[in-house]
């Protein structure tokens, strides 16, 4: 069999690898729906999250700690030809360039949380390890978003009811990735003792060495690496049950748990290596004693390298395995710590999702505490978060009240409805959701921007101009995101509008420039320093004037660099609810139902077409 080089583990569908070049638009800042701390670094952006991405590029690139989206989850309904696979087609092309911007956004040791139902989530998986590499996928958390009650499907349906919903993990460098903090839940100890009793499942840490016993040393033995391991008798140790020392200090279960804390244990029948030399040994040194101890230094596990003593009782020599090993003291209670899992149950965050943050978004808002979860994990005070497909508000809510800095994208009129009302409320300090676990007070601001226009659109005649919307501050700020430069007009000398480097600038004019204007920037420019000169045309003597001064044309500086004029990189699939609906029917259906007219297979308008018939904003629109 012939073995084809270029063959490798992929998924394909149509259109791939045919991504857009997108044109990098400014962000205008919309100062009638910014709120708050004037100096906030907070953005919430109205737009198509795809040129959104592409417009925070130049400013954001590695900066973003922790990004989650919730992106439409594809309903299967809104294509005729569902069957040859277009539909999935569409979809992946939506998301295949998102999540490139979106990789570019993070930092190194940042991670991106994504949020699907069962319909895309194994292509979303393969798309991802494409995207993010599959050595940087973390983990698929599995939640659980409303009990079967409440879920969609089931009954007439050949389905089972789907109440569940995947949230994909991926690292931009998995090496790079810390340790997600506080992933451990942490139950008092009694509780889970009581726990136990209640579930009839039997509980071992019954037994507490009271008293260690006179430590005796009677040989060595060696390990598999020929370590020495000392052998110590305990002579007289006094062991009880808890029962025992509950009656003997006139204490309750509880009270044991408390202060025998750290000598209650189990005696284990644990396989190891090690314990099959102290058996030797017990019968090489003949000890009779029921408790022996021994000291050693591990290679390996998490005493490695440490001086560390281990106790073993009776004559089959079982391990004393202590409780405090499981838990954690904090503030002298002892905890049980479990590392978080990924199976999230949130049923108990939905009952009043309907009114979290003050804004009705029936079928896609997620529970505050679903969210801090994942930021908890994730992020620190003062982190970069981002959401681009930001629904109701949710995510920024969240990373508001627990003071990380956010950015948040959405398309829908919903930004300002929706969005905008819900942060006003937060810096007001709002009430719901997690503002108690986070003694949210209020207070901050954020900013609200838009997109700017295409800068080139083509005039009757089908050349490319510049669009009359651009005044001479968007076209130069426009024009130095184009080249490269950072737009950061200087207070006094005109011609630096922006700069690439310490001494390299940037001169975005619409005026004819003369060899005269030329020298007269010369003469004020200072060794060492260089300028690109935009504009709409120029004396020729000017091209070769002066060695550190580039001159170029616009718009045939620009043309054929990226896509110009175009607005809509996106697809009507779903959209909107906007239809109140009562808590039961909310809750029956987290996944966004289009409520657009549903194309059957029959009808043979196009996507574009029915939505044109639909009055509401669409996804992906
Ligand atoms: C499932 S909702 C997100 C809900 C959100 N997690 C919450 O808790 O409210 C998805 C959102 O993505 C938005 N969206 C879809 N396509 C978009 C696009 N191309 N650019 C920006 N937002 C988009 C939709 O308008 C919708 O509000």
């Amino acid at each position: 069999m012939t073995q084809n080089k270029h063959q490798k583990l992929e998924l394909t569908w149509i259109g791939k690898g045919e991504e857009p070049k997108l044109e990098p638009r400014i962000l205008i800042e919309q100062p009638e729906y910014s709120y708050g701390d004037p100096n906030s670094e907070n953005m919430l952006i109205h737009g198509d999250n795809l040129l959104a991405l592409k417009a925070l590029e130049q400013d954001y690139s590695g900066k973003i700690k922790c990004i989650y989206i919730d992106p439409p989850y594809n309903t299967g309904n809104a294509f005729e030809h569902y069957d040859d696979g277009v539909e999935h087609s569409q979809w992946l092309n939506l998301m295949k360039p998102r999540l490139v911007l979106l990789r570019t956004l993070l930092s190194n040791n940042g991670s991106i949380f994504i949020q699907i139902d069962d319909e895309e989530q194994a292509y979303l998986k393969v798309l991802c390890d494409e995207v993010f590499g599959r050595k940087n996928f973390v983990n698929m958390i599995s939640v659980n978003m409303k009990n079967s009650a409440g879920a969609s499907g089931g009954g007439e349906d050949k389905r089972l009811k789907k109440n569940c919903e995947y949230i994909l993990i991926y690292a931009k460098d998995y090496s790079a990735l810390p340790i997600f903090n506080s992933a451990y839940e942490y139950t008092e100890m009694h509780e889970v003792v009581e726990r136990y009793r209640a579930d009839k499942i039997n509980w071992h840490y019954t037994s507490v060495l009271v008293n260690e016993g006179k430590k005796e040393y009677i040989g060595s033995t060696v390990d598999g690496d020929g370590n020495e391991i000392k052998v110590f008798l305990r002579k007289n140790p006094i062991i009880k049950s808890i029962r025992q020392v509950m009656l003997d200090d006139n204490i309750s279960e509880k009270e044991a748990y408390y202060k025998y804390s750290d000598r209650i244990f189990e005696a284990k029948d644990a396989q190891s290596s090690i314990r099959i030399r102290i058996i030797e040994a017990r019968n090489t040194f003949s000890i009779s004693e029921d408790l022996l101890s021994i000291e050693y230094v591990p290679r390996s596990g998490r005493n490695r390298g440490k001086l560390y003593e281990q106790f073993y009782k009776g004559g089959k020599c079982r391990l004393v395995a202590w409780l405090r090993d499981i838990g954690e003291t904090i503030e002298g209670v002892l905890y049980k710590k479990d590392l978080q899992g990924t199976y999230w149950n949130l049923t108990s965050n939905i009952n009043n999702l309907t009114k979290e943050g003050g804004v009705a978004f029936p079928n896609g808002k997620k529970p505050e505490q679903l969210i801090k979860r994942i930021f908890e994990m994730t992020t620190v005070s003062g982190d970069f978060i981002l959401d681009s497909f930001l629904g109701s508000g949710t995510t920024a809510s969240v990373a508001h009240k627990m003071g990380r800095r956010w950015i948040g994208v959405e398309l829908g009129e919903h930004a300002k409805t929706h969005c905008f009302s819900r942060m006003k409320q937060v810096v007001h300090g709002e009430q719901s959701g997690i503002t108690k676990a986070e003694n949210w007070k209020g207070g901050g601001g954020f900013k609200f921007y838009s997109l700017a226009p295409s800068l080139l659109n083509q005039d009757k005649f089908g050349n490319w101009v510049i669009s009359s919307e651009y005044n001479a501050q968007m076209l130069a700020a426009a024009t130095a995101k184009q080249e490269g430069f950072r737009y950061l007009p200087h207070e006094i000398l005109y011609w630096k509008q922006g700069n690439s480097s310490e001494n390299d600038y940037i001169f975005t004019t619409t005026q004819f420039i003369t060899v005269e204007t030329l020298d007269q920037i010369h003469d004020q420019m200072l060794p060492g320093e260089s300028l690109m000169v935009c504009c709409k045309a120029f004396q020729k003597e000017c091209k070769s004037k002066f060695a550190n001064i580039t001159i170029k044309k616009i718009p045939q500086m620009l043309l054929g660099r990226c896509e110009f004029g175009k607005d809509d990189y996106s697809l009507n699939i779903v959209n909107m609810p906007v239809e109140e609906q009562s808590e039961d029917e909310a809750f029956s259906d987290l996944v966004i139902e289009t409520i657009i007219a549903k194309p059957t297979k029959k009808d043979k308008r196009s996507v574009q077409e029915i939505n044109k018939t639909n009055s509401q904003t669409s996804l992906f629109d």
